[in-house]
């Protein structure tokens, strides 16, 4: 299929650009590919090795700069499905006091979870689904190579800065976890934190992160679920509807049953505060 790209005139790094997109010789399903390349105008040549990763049908096509949100969906190759961009818009409103609005759970728990759980990480080829602003990113151990996804564009953003302070090799990239642009089988591990709360089909997604799992893989998942306890439970039903409609998350999600429903075995499920906040091994 004849790829039409638009650039910028005579720069170099376009040319470069199109060239790596043609060398690679894959079907798309799409005739059209749009680079606005203007960030990089005066960038220089060694800076599009520190770009991130965009995939389409699964292939690596070009270290891209995240930049417009309409060609992103271009390259994401499906337009999201209407539940999947509303909770995009939320994500992506929420986006500049995110970190803000966790900042003291983040101190007392969050931290040292992630830290352990990602210090603990088998494997080396890694998907991190859901990144958000890239909160993980500083505990993965240096022999990681990180494919980070999420779907909201503001979060990827800040999740780029936090590139520079992890000691693993990360590359970003704007993909729905439901619709995962990648081969069967290529990842050691997944890992996930707080994502199946806000993924609209959650056991759609779970059975996504069983296709790309290698088979000998493991999937990790940090998540907060619905209380068990009659009093929480109610609490939790009633204040849904809230945080769904303002940030995009559910606190009321099933998740250990999801996770069986997607096919996926579980191998460990351990509370780590009351019953809510659950860390879960599973393997395809
Ligand atoms: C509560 S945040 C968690 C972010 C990060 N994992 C952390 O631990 O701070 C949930 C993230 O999941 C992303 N997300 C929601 N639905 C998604 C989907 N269908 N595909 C990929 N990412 C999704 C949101 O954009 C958001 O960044």
């Amino acid at each position: 299929m004849e790829i039409t790209v638009y650039t910028r005139k005579n720069c170099k790094l376009c040319q470069e650009a199109i060239s790596k997109i043609k060398n690679l010789n894959i079907q798309f399903d799409f005739d059209l590919i749009l680079i606005d390349i203007d960030n990089l105008g005066n960038a220089k040549g060694e800076y599009l090795d520190k770009i991130p990763l965009i995939y389409i049908n699964g292939q690596e096509v070009f270290r891209y700069h995240l930049d417009d949100r309409k060609l992103l969906q271009i390259l994401m190759n499906k337009p999201l499905n209407p539940r999947t961009r509303i909770i995009e818009k939320r994500y992506s409103r929420f986006a500049p006091f995110y970190d803000l609005s966790e900042f003291i759970v983040e101190e007392i728990y969050f931290k040292k979870w992630r830290e352990k759980i990602l210090g603990n990480l088998k494997g080396v080829k890694i998907l991190e689904v859901g990144a958000g602003t890239g909160k993980n990113f500083p505990y993965y151990p240096a022999d990681k190579e990180v494919t980070a996804i999420d779907i909201s564009l503001p979060m990827l953003r800040r999740a780029e800065n936090r590139i520079r302070s992890s000691k693993a090799v990360i590359n970003l990239a704007i993909m729905d976890a439901e619709n995962l642009a990648l081969p069967d089988n290529s990842f050691d591990a997944i890992i996930t934190t707080y994502v199946f709360c806000s993924v609209p089909d959650p056991v759609r997604g779970l059975k996504e992160l069983k296709r790309v799992c290698r088979p000998d893989g493991k999937i990790y998942l940090l998540e907060h679920v619905l209380s068990t306890k009659l009093f929480m439970k109610t609490f939790m039903n009633w204040l849904n509807p809230l945080t769904v409609s303002l940030f995009g998350y559910n606190i009321n999600r099933r998740t250990v049953d999801n996770i069986k429903k997607a096919g996926l075995t579980i191998i460990e499920e351990k509370n780590l505060r009351s019953d809510i906040f659950k860390f879960i091994i599973a393997k395809p």
